[in-house]
Parts: structure tokens; C-alpha cells; sequence
């Protein structure tokens, strides 16, 4: 009998590596796609629900919901990766206004409907922005938790792996250090949450390759024709990408390509110098106050098998 596919909402902050997310997981079997919520990140939150509608246009999905969520963080202002991502944060691709049309009620509403709807608690979300969305439904609806099979989330930075450094300040990574507060309250709400940060995320082997890049450039098919207008700007400069955001969705679509191991974290929300570090009781055996509520943290990822899987999907016709 085969397995049914994982439902998920993704919730994004519209950047290149999230539009890269999106596309693996439409393109993927294993996972169904039901919604898309957008938060402010990358890019302010309009722009990212552009950003999403744009590739769900790619696909004619017109059944997946695409709605706004929070606009700012809980209580800290907005950071932005512009610089990075591009001011559309898309790499200043220059695509077309997409045509479809986000819904009218908010992300956090439509969320909190999904969930209830949900038969079984299988839905998963899938995290690849800061957190304050989902903070937000778990603050208006505190009795949803128990509705939500998953949270799988891109962030944090462990020290579980010699790259588990951040990527904003020495010691804390960006969907995390945008909200702290609602990192918090995520982190430590006790819902069942599998964190892929920037130890695997950030080592070289799981970059894309300018290699790779050319494969995907000389596929003159939609979605690689797509792919290569949004990463050229920043694969001309750095001829590297770090595809945070595809091998968080990859660990929902092949779970067998990942190992997680369960440690205490607590987010850093005071710290002069360690605001929105995910600081991480990183020993197996350690008894002391922290040891309730462990999370699962990737450490490993089957690096050619990911690339394979990715790359099928970005490739085929
Ligand atoms: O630190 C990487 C994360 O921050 C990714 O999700 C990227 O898109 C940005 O949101
Ligand atoms: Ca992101």
C-alpha cells in the first residue's frame, strides 16, 4: 500500500532558497502542498507572497492557498536579506507580476482553519522563515498544538558540526535571530519539531555547485529556465549557493537521507552578543535542568543522494 503524502503548509520569507523549496516540494510525490503562508524575512511579507505565488503560477496549482501572514516581528524590527536575496528576493530577476491572487484572510487564520479541518493530525509545516507566524497561531489558538503532526523547521545554528557557526552573528543564524521571541516560544512549546540548521546546511558539499548550476541553465524546461533567472545574479558573483531551504523541505520528501539527533535547545533572547542563538545542550549523556523537551537536530545528510533528488526535480520536463 503506498505511503500517502505527508500534507504540508510552508511558510516563507520570499527568498531565492525559498523559491527553490517551494519548487521541490511541488515537484515531489511524497509530499502534498496545501497551503502557503508568507512572513516577513528575506523580504517584506507582500513581496513574498509574490514570490510564492509566482512559482505556484509555474505549476498551475491554483487548489495550494497563498496568504500573508505577519508583516514584522513580534516585537523587534525587521531585519532584511536584500543584499543577498535580491530587492524582489528573487535576484533581481525582473519576473513578471504573477497573475493569481493571494487569498484576503490572514496566514495565521487560514492556518489555524487548516489545522482544524486536518482528519488526522498529519499536517505538517514546514519552516523556512523566521517563526513568528507560527508563534502567532500558537499564542491566538493555544489549544492547536496538539493538532499539528510536525513542525519542520530551517533554522539555528547547533554547533553540532564544524559549520554550526551563524550566519547573521558568530553564533546565531537568520530565520532565528530575526524573531528570538517567537523562536522561543516555538522551540519551547513541546510540539514534535525536527530543526535542520546550518551545520548541515551550511557544509560545502551541499552548496550548489557552479557545475550543477550549468546543468540547470543548459534545461530549457519552465521550472529550469525559472531556477536559472533567480540564482544567475549571485552564482555570476559567488559560483556557489547555499540551499538551505530545499534540504530542509528534502528531509519531510526523503527522511531517509538525514540523521537527527535529540538535544535540549533554548533561544537566546536577552544576550548582548548571543540574541537569537540556539544555544544547545550538545552532550548525549548531560544531567541537568535542560534535559525536558529535547528537539530533533539534523547532523548528517546523504549529500549526492540530496543532490540527486534536487536536481531530478529541477531538471526533469
Ligand atoms: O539562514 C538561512 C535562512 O534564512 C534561509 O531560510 C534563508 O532563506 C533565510 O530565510
Ligand atoms: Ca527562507
Amino acid at each position: 500500500m503506498p505511503k500517502r503524502p505527508t500534507r504540508l503548509i510552508i511558510d516563507t520569507d520570499g527568498g531565492i532558497d525559498d523559491a527553490l523549496a517551494l519548487i521541490l516540494a511541488l515537484r515531489s510525490p511524497e509530499v502534498e502542498v496545501v497551503g502557503v503562508s508568507t512572513v516577513s524575512g528575506n523580504v517584506r511579507v507582500e513581496q513574498a507572497a509574490i514570490n510564492a505565488l509566482r512559482v505556484i503560477e509555474l505549476f498551475d496549482h491554483r487548489d495550494i492557498w497563498v496568504a500573508q501572514g505577519l508583516g514584522n516581528p513580534l516585537i523587534r524590527d525587521p531585519i532584511r536579506a536584500t543584499s543577498f536575496h535580491g530587492t524582489d528576493g528573487l535576484g533581481d530577476s525582473n519576473l513578471p507580476q504573477p497573475r493569481m491572487r493571494t487569498r484576503k484572510e490572514s496566514a495565521i487564520d487560514l492556518i489555524v482553519d487548516q489545522l482544524n479541518k486536518e482528519k488526522d493530525h498529519g499536517l505538517t509545516i514546514v519552516c523556512i522563515g523566521p517563526l513568528t507566524n507560527i508563534a502567532a497561531v500558537l499564542t491566538n489558538s493555544p489549544n492547536i498544538s496538539g493538532r499539528i503532526g510536525e513542525l519542520l523547521i530551517m533554522g539555528g545554528a547547533f554547533g553540532l558540526s564544524r559549520h554550526g557557526y551563524g550566519n547573521v552573528t558568530p553564533v546565531a543564524e537568520f530565520n532565528i535571530y530575526s524573531d528570538p521571541e517567537a523562536a522561543k516560544i516555538v522551540f519551547e512549546s513541546g510540539i514534535r519539531v525536527r530543526a535542520v540548521g546550518l551545520d548541515v546546511t551550511s557544509a560545502p558539499e551541499n552548496w550548489l555547485t557552479s557545475a550543477e548550476y550549468s546543468r540547470v541553465k543548459a534545461t530549457k524546461n519552465g521550472v529550469s529556465v525559472f531556477a536559472t533567472r533567480i540564482l544567475a545574479n549571485t552564482m555570476q558573483k559567488r559560483h556557489m549557493f547555499e540551499l538551505h531551504d530545499p534540504i530542509a523541505v528534502g528531509a519531510v520528501i526523503q527522511p531517509s537521507l538525514y540523521h537527527f539527533i535529540e538535544r535540549s535547545v533554548k533561544i537566546e533572547t536577552k544576550g548582548e552578543y548571543t540574541t537569537g542563538m540556539t544555544v544547545t545542550e550538545r552532550r548525549e549523556e548531560a544531567d541537568n535542568i535542560w534535559t525536558e523537551n529535547p528537539i530533533k537536530i539534523c547532523t548528517n545528510l546523504k549529500s549526492q543522494r540530496f543532490k540527486r533528488l534536487f536536481l531530478g526535480h529541477l531538471l526533469k520536463n
